[in-house]
């Protein structure tokens, strides 16, 4: 193509394409300079609250919004026990979601210089290191999977996790509109089923198991003995296998919105739920409050996530463990 071109052009293609390089190198250069000057430079001030230590305590947010939930709770929990401010990564995916009281900061490792480094020792069990910090922290490589952190403060992390009100709202809407036509009062309990990735060759090998049609069934006789007027509603990320495993009743209600959220910000607000395993109904069972079910089945017992956990400090001894 470019032989076909008159020469002059040519050359003046060649001076674009020189012009076109030397802006771009200028660019490139320009980016690293502000993000070297963003790294080096703390992004947040940390001030000195009254009443408050000088110590700052931070986390690495790894895994998904499940965890995300553990690892903001366990580190408000953490700094309340041990006197320490808090402050919670922009990345945290909460921020979006939740009306989040803690400050928003400790953005990278960067600007953790004079920072102590603390890692767990089992994800899903109470490590007693956690209230002996006693200088700026940050906690990495940890998932902090017990009540044992927070449960103390539970009034203020429900606070910390109400809902931004276009979700609440959405959530609220869609429960009237359900009960409208049930008894005034009706109780509402919530059944979260969780089966996608626990499915997956990789998560069962390490030792995830999914809830079996008897549990379910087993724990939904159990709720209707103890709430006469009840609706349950169910929250599955597999409708398919919910419509063939829960026999069609009048007191049963499948929920198919396709959002994860709005699953969750409905089932936080039942009056009992029954949970299957994983921190996501985990959460909503510790929000809603009232009586909760859990599958004893999981982690699969001898595994090595069965390993990392302490049952005692997974699950809180009022909820009720069925297989
Ligand atoms: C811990 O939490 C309680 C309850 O929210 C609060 O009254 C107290 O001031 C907190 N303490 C610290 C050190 O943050
Ligand atoms: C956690 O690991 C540390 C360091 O290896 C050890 O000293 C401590 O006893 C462990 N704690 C528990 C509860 O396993």
């Amino acid at each position: 193509m470019a032989e076909n071109m008159p020469n002059y052009l040519q050359f003046n293609n060649y001076l674009g394409f020189r012009y076109f390089a030397l802006t771009s190198f200028m660019a490139f250069t320009l980016c690293i300079l502000l993000e070297l000057q963003f790294l080096m430079k703390p992004e947040y001030k940390m001030p000195t609250p009254v009443g408050i230590s000088h110590n700052h305590i931070s986390a690495f947010f790894q895994g998904r919004m499940g965890n995300h939930l553990f690892l903001y709770a366990s580190l408000i929990g953490i700094a309340n026990s041990t006197n320490m401010e808090p402050f919670v990564p922009p990345d945290c995916s909460l921020w979006d979601i939740l009306e989040l009281k803690a400050k928003k900061g400790g953005r990278s490792y960067h600007h953790l210089g004079r920072y102590i480094y603390f890692k767990e020792n089992l994800s899903n069990t109470y490590d007693a290191r956690t209230q002996e910090f006693d200088t700026d922290t940050y906690i990495d490589e940890s998932y902090l999977q017990s009540w044992r952190y927070f449960n103390h403060i539970r009034n203020t992390i429900k606070e910390h996790y109400t809902f931004k009100p276009e979700i609440k709202n959405a959530a609220e809407k869609y429960i009237q509109n359900v009960v409208r036509n049930d008894p005034k009062g009706v109780t509402k309990i919530g059944i979260h089923i969780r089966r996608g990735d626990f499915l997956q060759d990789y998560f069962k090998d390490y030792g995830y198991v999914v809830a079996t049609a008897d549990y379910i069934h087993k724990a939904m006789k159990y709720m209707r003995e103890q709430f006469q007027s009840h609706r349950f509603f169910i929250c599955t990320d597999d409708h398919s296998w919910a419509r063939l495993n829960i026999p069609e009743s009048l007191d049963v209600t499948f929920v198919s919105s396709t959002s994860a959220i709005d699953d969750f910000a409905l089932l936080a607000s039942m009056d009992h739920m029954i949970m299957t395993q994983g921190s996501f109904g985990w959460w909503a069972a510790y929000l809603a409050g009232g009586t909760t079910v859990y599958f004893t089945g999981y982690p699969r017992p001898g595994s090595e996530l069965d390993k990392q956990f302490n049952k005692r400090d997974y699950y809180l001894s009022e909820w009720i463990g069925m297989a």
